[in-house]
């Protein structure tokens, strides 16, 4: 694995329409001058934000509307980016929790859970690295959570998800630690994004939760790690301590406190 250059190359972020995908895309950009690939459901959002990259640099910005949570939508985004421009790097990062007891929601919810932060990131993750082993570089950003690293109660479909994709990219960097692809993996703890308030987590915690990272710092972090072609980042201290706790703890000990700290506002 090799040091990135990201200028003047096209690198695909999913999840691009708000909180940690719009702040990667806006670094990558005017930071790295790469050029960016936006990927959301919500259209609108992804115009602005072309709007904005392309008044302050010269980025150039293509966007593709896509609901990653459908089968073969992987796929379809493979087809549509890699048909349009040659592609340098693609960050996974688009994802979708819920907040509530696990039993309390149904499957339809569940399958969307999986499909987003698993099986869609397994898909362009594997038709990717063909194509960038074929080109002889590339790399891939898999944005997974430190609910994929520990058990998370009342988010457990999240976290199952999550555990899902770090152990599936963390096997994929073993089998090509000897090729010219680099995969990184990333577990952020909070972030004040979107995902926070609309989940009910900002209601139980607070808006001015001091253990929720700013996006704009956690895209920088996660740029330079991938840049830099680490194998696996966790941003800030607090959270980095917080791995090593667990690591360290029964696995017990670990769910109880997180029980008792996630326990939603309504259950006594
Ligand atoms: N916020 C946190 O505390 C936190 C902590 C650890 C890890 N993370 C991870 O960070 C990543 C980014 O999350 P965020 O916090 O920035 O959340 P966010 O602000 O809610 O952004 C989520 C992004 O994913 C996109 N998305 C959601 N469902 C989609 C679908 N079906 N198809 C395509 N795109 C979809 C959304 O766009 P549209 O709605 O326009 O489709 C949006 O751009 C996620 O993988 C998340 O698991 C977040």
């Amino acid at each position: 694995m090799k040091k990135m250059d990201f200028e003047n190359k096209w690198v695909i972020v999913t999840g691009a329409s708000s909180g940690l995908g719009r702040e990667i895309a806006l670094y990558l950009s005017k930071m790295e001058k790469a050029n960016v690939f936006i990927i959301a459901r919500r259209t609108e959002r992804l115009e602005i934000l072309k709007d904005e990259i392309e008044s302050t640099t010269n980025s150039k910005v293509k966007l593709f509307t896509s609901d990653l949570s459908i089968d073969g939508a992987g796929k379809e985004l493979f087809d549509y980016c890699t048909g349009t421009e040659e592609i340098y790097a693609i960050i996974n990062n688009a994802g979708l929790t819920a907040y509530e007891v696990a039993s309390a929601s149904n499957m339809k919810t569940y399958e969307k859970i999986i499909n987003l932060n698993y099986k869609t990131v397994v898909e362009t993750s594997l038709l990717f690295l063909e194509y960038f082993k074929k080109k002889g570089s590339g790399g891939i950003l898999n944005i997974s959570s430190m609910a994929g690293l520990m058990p998370l109660p009342y988010q457990a479909i999240y976290s199952s998800s999550k555990h899902g994709l770090s152990g599936f990219t963390l096997a994929l960097i073993g089998e090509n630690i000897k090729n010219n692809v680099n995969i990184t993996l990333f577990s952020p703890g909070g972030i004040k994004t979107e995902m926070v308030q609309s989940s009910g987590l900002e209601d139980k915690f607070g808006k001015n939760n001091i253990f929720n990272m700013d996006a704009s710092k956690v895209a920088k972090t996660a740029i330079i790690a991938f840049k830099n072609a680490k194998v696996h980042v966790i941003p800030g201290l607090m959270n980095k301590i917080a791995d090593i706790m667990q690591r360290l703890l029964p696995k017990k000990m670990i769910a109880s406190m997180f029980e008792k700290s996630y326990r939603p506002i309504d259950k006594k």
